[in-house]
C-alpha cells in the first residue's frame, strides 16, 4: 500500500478524474476526504472509498469561494487531524449551449477548410464572444481555487513539519493552447506556473508540488462535445483514443507516493501523445 497512513483532501472529487483519484488513493490505503461543490456526489464517492479504506469522508467545498475553502479545511482538521496530500482537481468547461455552438461550429468549419487545402476564412469568435462573467468564473474555479486550497494546505503542512504533497490539475491546454477555449487555456497555464512557484517556496517545508497535465480523458466534463469532435481528438492522438480515468489516477498515486520523493515543480502529462513538448 503506497499511501497507507496518509490523509488526503481532494477537490472536485465527486466526478470524473477527482472521483477516480479518490478511489485510487483509498485503494492504496490513504484516508480520503472527498470534497466537491456538489455534496451528494462527494458523499457517493466517499461511500465507495469507505468500503476499502479507513477514514473516508466527504465535505462540501466551493473552491472559487475562499470562505468555503477555509471552512472545509477547518472541518477537515476536525475529522482527519493531519493533512498529507492535497489534490487541486476541481474544474469546469463552458456548458452554455450558445457558446458551445460557437466553439463547435468554428472548429468544424476550420477543419473542413484546412482539409480542403485552405485558406482558413472562418473566425473562431471564442475570445470576442467571451463575457467578463464567463472569464471570471473560469479563472475563479481553476486558478483562484488552486491558490485558496494551496494556501490553506501549506499553512497546515508547514506547521505540522512533516512535509506533504500537492498535486495540481493542469491540462495540455495550459501549454499547447488548443483552439476554442482561451480562458480555460489561461487558467491552466496559470496553474502550471503557480505549481512551479509553489514548489520552489514549499521545498523548505519538505512539501513537493507537481501538476498533472492530461490530454483528453473520457469524463462527464467532455459531455458537451459531439461525436465528431471526439473522433477528431482520437484521430489527432497518436495512441488513437481518449484517455481513461485510471490512466490519470495512476499518475496521481505516483506523485503522492514515496516513489516521487525527488520530484517537485514538474508536470506529468498522460496525453496519448497528442502533445509532446512542455
Ligand atoms: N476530462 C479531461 O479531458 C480533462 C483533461 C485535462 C484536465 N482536466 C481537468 O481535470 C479536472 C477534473 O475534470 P473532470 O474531467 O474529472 O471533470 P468532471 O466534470 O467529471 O468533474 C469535475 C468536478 O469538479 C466539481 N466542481 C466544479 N466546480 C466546482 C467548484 N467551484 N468547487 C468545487 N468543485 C467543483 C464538479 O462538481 C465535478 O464533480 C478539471 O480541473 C479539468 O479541467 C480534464
Amino acid at each position: 500500500m503506497k499511501l497507507e497512513g496518509n490523509n488526503a483532501f481532494v477537490t472536485g472529487g465527486g466526478s470524473g478524474l477527482g472521483a477516480e483519484i479518490c478511489r485510487a488513493f483509498a485503494a492504496e490505503g490513504a484516508s480520503v476526504c472527498v470534497t466537491d461543490i456538489d455534496r451528494d456526489s462527494a458523499a457517493r464517492v466517499a461511500a465507495e472509498c469507505a468500503a476499502v479504506t479507513a477514514g473516508a469522508d466527504c465535505l462540501r467545498c466551493d473552491v472559487s469561494d475562499s470562505a468555503s475553502v477555509a471552512a472545509a479545511f477547518a472541518d477537515f482538521d476536525e475529522k482527519f487531524g493531519r493533512l498529507d496530500i492535497l489534490v487541486n482537481n476541481a474544474g469546469i468547461i463552458h456548458t452554455d449551449p450558445d457558446y458551445v455552438a460557437i466553439q463547435q461550429k468554428g472548429m468544424e468549419a476550420q477543419v473542413m477548410e484546412a482539409m480542403a487545402g485552405g485558406p482558413i476564412s472562418t473566425h473562431m469568435e471564442t475570445i470576442t464572444r467571451l463575457s467578463d462573467e464567463m472569464f471570471d468564473r473560469m479563472l475563479k474555479i481553476h486558478l483562484y481555487g488552486t491558490f485558496y486550497c494551496t494556501r490553506e494546505a501549506l499553512r497546515r503542512m508547514r506547521d505540522q513539519g512533516q512535509g506533504g504533497r500537492i498535486i495540481n490539475m493542469g491540462s495540455i491546454m495550459g501549454s499547447a493552447s488548443l483552439a476554442g477555449a482561451p480562458d480555460y487555456c489561461a487558467a491552466k497555464g496559470g496553474i502550471m506556473a503557480f505549481t512551479r512557484a509553489t514548489a520552489r517556496e514549499a521545498a523548505s517545508y519538505g512539501v513537493l508540488v507537481n501538476s498533472l497535465s492530461p490530454g483528453f480523458i473520457d469524463t462527464p466534463l467532455l459531455d458537451p462535445m459531439n461525436e465528431q469532435q471526439r473522433k477528431l481528438i482520437a484521430m489527432q492522438t497518436p495512441l488513437g483514443r481518449l484517455g481513461r480515468v485510471e490512466e490519470i489516477s495512476a499518475a496521481a498515486v505516483f506523485l503522492a507516493s514515496p516513489e516521487a520523493s525527488f520530484v517537485t515543480g514538474q508536470t506529468l502529462s498522460p496525453n496519448g501523445g497528442i502533445h509532446m513538448s512542455q
